[in-house]
This record gives C-alpha cells, structure tokens and sequence, in this order.
C-alpha cells in the first residue's frame, strides 16, 4: 500500500488580523504544533479517521466529487452562507480538500481510486492557533504525496483553502499560507504570500482562553461595523497596516521593545473593532501587569487566544504563571516554526488505516 505521512505546524498572526480580510498587510508565524496526516490509497472510496477533529466517515468517491463540484459552483456565485452551511458537517471540509487534491494530480476523471486518511494533531482546535488549516494543509500534502507530487507550499496551500472556506466562509488566506509556507509570512490579498527571510528570537506566551474563536462571526461583526460607520472602521484598518509595516522592520531588528509597543497598538485598535472578549482582556492585562514587553489578542478573536512579548525566559516564565492565575492556559513555543513536510512513514509502528 502506498502511504504517505504531512505535516503542517499550527500559526500565531502577529499583527494585522481581521484588516487582512480587507486587502491590507498583515504578518503571521507559524508555531510549533503540528497536525499529521497520513494518506493511503482506497479503491472507490473516501476514508477519513480524525478523532481530533471528531471525525470518521466514509463516504463514496463519486459523491466527494460531486459535492466539491457543488462548493465550486457555490465559490463562483460568492455564496459564502450556503458554503458554511455545507461546512458544519465536521466531515464535509476534510473530503473536500481530499477530493481537490485528488483532482489535482488526476484531472477531472479519476477513475476508482480514493484516498484513507488519518489526521491527528496537538494544535488546539478552534482557539485562533490555525487547527484547521493545518488539518487541511497536512491532508492535501499527504494526497498530493501519495501520487508522488512535490509538496510545493503555493499548491498545499491553495488546495487546502476550500476547507478554510468551508469553515470560514471567505477567509484571507493568510492562514493556510503561513501553515504551509511556515517561518515568518507577510500576507496581503493582492500580493498573496511574501515568506519574510528572517528568524527572529522573539519570546512569547501564547494564552489561550478556552472560549471558541468563532472566525466567520467575528469577520462578519467587522464587515457590519464597516457597513455602519465606514469612515471610523476605515480608519482603523489603516492604522492597522501602519502597525503590521512597522512589524516588519521590527522583527527584522529583532526590537523586542518596539515589537510589545506594536502589540500594544494592535490590541488597542482590535477592541475598537469589538472583537475582543473579556477573557482576553484578563489574559491581556494579567499580561502586562506580570511585565511582558506587550500583549494583544490573535486572530479572529471572540475568545481564542492572546500572546504577550516577553524581554527573557525569566519574564516569560512571570508572563506564562501570571496568564495561568489569571484563568488562561499559557503555551510557551517556538515561532517560525517549519511549514509543511514529510514525515516518516513505518508502517509497522503505525496501525493500518
Ligand atoms: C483568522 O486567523 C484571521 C482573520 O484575519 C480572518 C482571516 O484572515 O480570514 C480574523
């Protein structure tokens, strides 16, 4: 059997969420948590085992194949409802990117084969970390790697993308990039992926809050107040960009200072737009209060998580036990971690799919 094994590391967005959503520059990393996923061929059919995600379904590849037609025609007309109604069935995304890859190397005849595929992975789902887009990314790697296909980040990260839309609605797409480019990612719609060529020692913790991020809400809350008072919220997402420009150079510098400063901004500017949460203003707060150089929500907000910078590993242990008292869980890891790549595969160590 023909076995293939991806990974893809999770993302932290660093400065310019929700403004990336309406063309404007925003820079992520990836971090150092992954998912896996582990392809095989399957006569006819589409397995999916990934308890991480509570899915496991089967389901028959000329369906798979007709809903991902149906997606597509739903992405033409822009009917991004319709599209994450299709996405609550927790399995429906998953078959999709698997369908796409499938597509992909074969064309639009594909003539009996299928796919099985198991997906684990240490991201936390649904807090802002990009657990979903590494799920996706990992998948279509490994099917892509099945049919001896280069893992190319650009390809991973547009065949993953229906399973973002599927779940999002109309996401960015900064989020499967970062997780299939991985390092440092500057991302603005027009542009698409600039892998920033740097890497940098930046410590942070991230904190999570437990509260569900729910990405297509909070994007949705932003285009409202946008419909409502253009000017102020137009305003706001230049700042923004502003904000992630001057990240850039920062990190580069690796200007720890002005690097919380930003943060700082940020944060400030995103609580103007009401997507902040009472638990992030918490973690935030206990944050800065313990010394951290300067925190800020990440991502879409609503809960999810925050990441406060931190001057050494002393004060990142303050920030991690002040983020802990203050009700949150902390999670001290790597930025710029490797995006999407092969792993191993022993077919011995692994149980059959
Ligand atoms: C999600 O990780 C970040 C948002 O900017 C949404 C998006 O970019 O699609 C809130």
């Amino acid at each position: 059997m023909n076995s293939f094994r991806v990974s893809a590391p999770g993302k932290l967005i660093l400065f310019g969420e929700h403004s990336v959503v309406h063309g404007k520059l925003a820079i992520a990393a990836a971090v150092n948590k992954r998912a896996i996923a582990t392809a095989s061929e399957q006569d006819g059919i589409i397995i999916v085992d990934a308890p991480d995600y509570s899915v496991k379904h089967e389901t028959k590849l000329a369906d798979a194949l007709c809903s991902l037609d149906e997606i597509n025609e739903l992405r033409e007309k822009n009917d991004f409802e319709s599209l994450k109604r299709m996405g609550r069935e927790a399995s429906t995304p998953l078959e999709a990117v698997i369908a796409s890859a499938l597509e992909r190397v074969k064309g639009k005849c594909i003539a009996g084969k299928g796919i099985a595929l198991s997906v684990s992975s240490d991201v936390p789902k649904e807090s802002g970390l990009g657990s979903g887009s590494a799920a996706f990314v990992a998948s279509a790697g490994a099917v892509l790697g099945v049919y001896g296909r280069k893992l190319d980040p650009k390809t991973v990260a547009d065949i993953a993308y229906v399973g973002d839309v599927l779940c999002h609605g109309k996401p960015s797409g900064i989020d499967n990039n970062t997780v299939a480019f991985g390092g440092y990612l500057a991302f603005k719609k027009s542009n698409g992926p600039m892998p920033l060529k740097i890497n940098p020692k930046i410590r942070v913790v991230i904190g999570s809050t437990g509260v569900r991020a729910p990405t297509s809400e909070m994007v949705q809350i932003n285009r409202y107040w946008l419909e409502l008072e253009p000017d102020r919220v137009k305003k706001i997402i230049e700042k923004a960009e502003n904000i992630a420009e001057r990240g850039v150079d920062a990190l580069r510098e690796e200007d720890m200072v002005e690097i919380g400063k930003l943060a700082n901004e940020n944060h400030v500017l995103l609580r103007e737009l009401g997507v902040s949460h009472p638990a992030i203003e918490e973690l935030v707060i206990a944050s800065l209060k313990a010394g951290a150089l300067g925190a800020k929500l990440s991502g879409a907000g609503g809960g999810g998580i925050m990441f406060a910078v931190c001057e050494d590993d002393g004060s990142q242990k303050r920030v991690a036990d002040a983020i802990q008292r203050a009700g949150g869980t902390p999670i001290i890891t790597k930025l710029g971690a490797e995006g999407v790549r092969k792993e191993a595969y022993n077919s011995k160590t692994i149980k059959a799919l």
